[in-house]
């Protein structure tokens, strides 16, 4: 099946299954705005924990906060988002929808990369074991034509985004002809700069009343307190602060469902660094986040950096994490270098000595940082996508979400399998007893099948059937989600074997 029609029916899986609903659908929905429903949350909260885990319970030098939402406004002017939150946007006139130009021309490169793709597909199926990819490349007349396309491109891309070149933008958009997806025309408009940032206004009269923004990112909050917590926390540099909280950008097309929102959350860490010392953070920190994704075991191969072209106007490097969606490698993570320049602006704008005194060297700086930067809904994406599986049985079909059992929302469902004979107390009884441990789920409506089958479309990874034999033996039937085996195990048991198989410590031991 197609990449884009099983992304359709995940979209649709998420919907059915109480995993995520279109905010605000009742009233017909609110542009790149969702909910999470019950499943949803469920796995949200595991993700959450999962990361602030890895991040303050496994390092010593690393403590969280949770700072407001709405800051002073002067924040968001010295940090440079006030004039340089920016993305360049391009109308087209016939069906009067709105691009990014930028994306515009990265689905461009992404269109000709794609074509090497299938060049390299078809001859590794021709060559079998002998395919040699370095010298196909080297030597294949169609696939050294669009790499030398992709490379002109790329690089007359890269210098307009760094020029800041809108005219140089629109001319490419134009000379590589690219129409409209919805008018097929190629009748475009100027490039201009768009503000991404939400304004509101604070205070009760429009008088007196202050223009505030709904943060764009949760990092600001964390260099604002820098100082309360490197003092109250008496932190030794390197430290690291770290942050989960809601982000609020007025994107300019919203589209991939969660992929890209208008309101959304981040967890976030600053880790403050000796100056010059900063690229060796930023390599180690790189490291430490690709294991942590890779280590949810969905293939390492489905992962890759992605190297920054144009560096935000804070960094001096900046690496993506990205992950194989079904609509092609995305960024899930963001780790940048991010020098001394937040904080030093933050001294210029406040007025307030914001600097480090290391004792050793009997100096005072501005602590340089590496920043690691996850959007929660684009981790949760990520997981969905690779969890999602149809499978044909040998009568039936299953869609299974195959999620990590120790991010998956419910953990056990407990079935009797008949609802008397006094089945169900039984049932009742084992979920009263793991209820404190783990999310478990009681189940007595229909079938067997029908009852596994609903699991496993909302991921849970273990189904235990209370039957007949259960009183005379105290045995229940557990059954795997991803195998569908069963086994038979005491009532005793059922406890140690999913504990065992939940435990955040099985994750962290592999970062
Ligand atoms: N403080 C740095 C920062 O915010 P970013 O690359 O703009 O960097 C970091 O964002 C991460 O936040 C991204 O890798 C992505 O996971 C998530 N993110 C950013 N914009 C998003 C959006 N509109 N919707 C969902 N997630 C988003």
């Amino acid at each position: 099946m197609a990449q884009e029609d099983i992304f359709k029916k995940l979209i649709a899986h998420c919907k059915e299954y109480g995993y995520v609903f279109q905010s605000s659908e009742i009233y017909d929905g609110l542009g790149a705005v969702y909910d999470y429903g019950q499943y949803g949350v469920e796995l949200k909260n595991n993700i959450k924990k999962y990361w602030w885990d890895s991040m303050v319970m496994l390092n010593e030098n690393v403590v969280g906060i949770d700072s407001a939402i709405f800051m002073h406004p002067t924040i968001w002017k010295a940090s440079g988002h006030v004039d340089a939150f920016n993305d360049p946007l391009i109308d087209n006139k016939d069906s009067k929808k709105r691009y990014r130009a930028d994306v515009l021309i990265e689905e461009q490169l992404a269109k000709i990369e794609d074509k090497i793709s299938k060049e390299l597909e078809k001859a590794k199926k021709r060559f079998g074991d002998a395919f040699d990819e370095k010298q196909f490349r080297e030597t294949n007349q169609r696939v050294l034509e669009n790499q030398k396309n992709w490379d002109n491109l790329h690089n007359r891309f890269a210098k307009a985004l760094n020029d800041g070149n809108l005219d140089e933008l629109r001319q490419i958009i134009v000379d590589e002809e690219i129409a409209c997806p919805i008018s097929g025309t190629r009748n475009w408009t100027d490039v201009r700069q768009f503000n991404l940032m939400f304004a509101t206004e604070m205070g009760s009269t429009s008088d007196g009343a202050l223009k505030v923004y709904l943060r764009p990112e949760t990092a600001q909050g964390i260099f604002v307190n820098y100082l309360n917590v490197q003092k109250t926390g008496r932190m030794k540099i390197p430290f690291g602060i770290a942050q989960i909280g809601k982000a609020f950008r007025n994107e300019i097309v919203a589209r991939q469902f969660i992929f890209r929102m208008r309101e959304f959350e981040q967890m976030e860490m600053q880790f403050f660094v000796k100056p010059g010392t900063e690229l060796d953070w930023f390599e180690t920190w790189k490291n430490i986040r690709m294991k942590w994704h890779r280590s949810l075991g969905f293939g390492d191969d489905n992962y890759r950096f992605h190297v920054h072209e144009k560096l935000a106007h804070y960094a001096n490097a900046a690496v993506d994490v990205e992950y194989k969606f079904p609509f092609g490698f995305k960024e899930v993570e963001g780790i940048h270098s991010r020098t001394d320049f937040d904080l030093s602006q933050h001294e210029k704008y406040s007025g307030k000595k914001i600097r480090y005194f290391d004792s050793e060297m009997n100096e005072s700086y501005v602590p340089f940082v590496v920043e690691t930067s996850i959007g929660v809904d684009r981790m949760f994406l990520q997981i969905m996508s690779a969890s999602y599986c149809e499978e044909q049985l040998e009568n039936d079909m299953r869609v299974v979400l195959k999620i990590p059992p120790v991010l998956a929302p419910v953990k056990l469902a407990v079935m009797p399998l008949v609802k008397k004979d006094g089945l169900p107390e039984i049932a009742r009884r084992i979920i009263d007893e793991l209820k404190f441990d783990f999310n478990c789920q009681y189940d007595e409506k229909d079938s067997i099948g029908k009852r596994y089958r609903r699991q496993d479309a909302i991921g849970t990874p273990f189904c235990v059937t209370v039957d007949t034999q259960t009183l005379d033996d105290n045995t229940i039937t557990i059954r795997y989600r991803d195998t569908m085996k069963q086994e038979r195990v005491t009532i005793t048991e059922i406890g140690k074997i999913i504990r065992q198989q939940v435990s955040f410590k099985n994750l962290f031991a592999n970062i």
